[in-house]
């Protein structure tokens, strides 16, 4: 079947068998590697990503249900080529990752939090993750690198000072 899908602000005609999912599509037909396969069957949250801005376990979509929506992956969020969003700069700055199997889908996952909610508390940010499963358990990490990025997003949102 031949699809269109919207892939971080471009489509993509790719052909996929009504079985495939869209976890592989965005891998083995479009090269984005960033959606990890972990479980593949919705436990382990490692293929989340953002459909509509929601984050989405890409290995319980089909391709086919996918066709109209605008999928962000992690590929999607750097604001160029070889820089880092704030959010991925401050996974670095607090040891967010260990292995980095989980951080993609963990930072997708904050991304959708902090556009809804810009200053979480920490128990929003357990919340917003606890679909993700960090076999490195680095979740305190995890959870310092969203409040940091939270802050720093909401810092550079903040209109200048008058006669600054
Ligand atoms: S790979 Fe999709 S939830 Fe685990
Ligand atoms: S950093 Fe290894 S699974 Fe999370």
């Amino acid at each position: 079947m031949r699809v269109e899908l919207t892939v971080n602000g471009a489509i993509h005609g790719v052909d996929v068998e009504p079985r495939t999912t869209l976890l592989d599509a965005l891998r083995d037909n479009l090269g984005l590697t960033g959606a990890h396969a972990g479980c593949e069957h919705g436990v382990c949250g490692a293929c989340t990503v953002l459909c509509d801005g929601a984050a989405v376990r890409s290995c319980l979509m089909f391709a086919v249900q996918a066709d109209g929506i605008a999928i962000t992956t992690i590929e999607g969020v750097t604001p160029g080529p070889g820089e880092l969003s704030i959010l991925q700069d401050a996974f670095c700055e607090t040891h967010g990752m260990q292995c980095g199997y989980c951080t993609p889908a963990m930072i997708l996952a904050a991304h959708a939090l902090l556009t809804n909610n810009p200053a979480p508390s920490r128990g929003d940010i357990v919340d917003a993750i606890s679909g993700n499963i960090c076999r490195c358990t680095g979740y305190a990490q995890i959870v310092d690198a969203i409040a940091l990025a939270a802050e720093r997003i909401r810092g550079v949102n903040r209109p200048p000072e008058a006669g600054a």
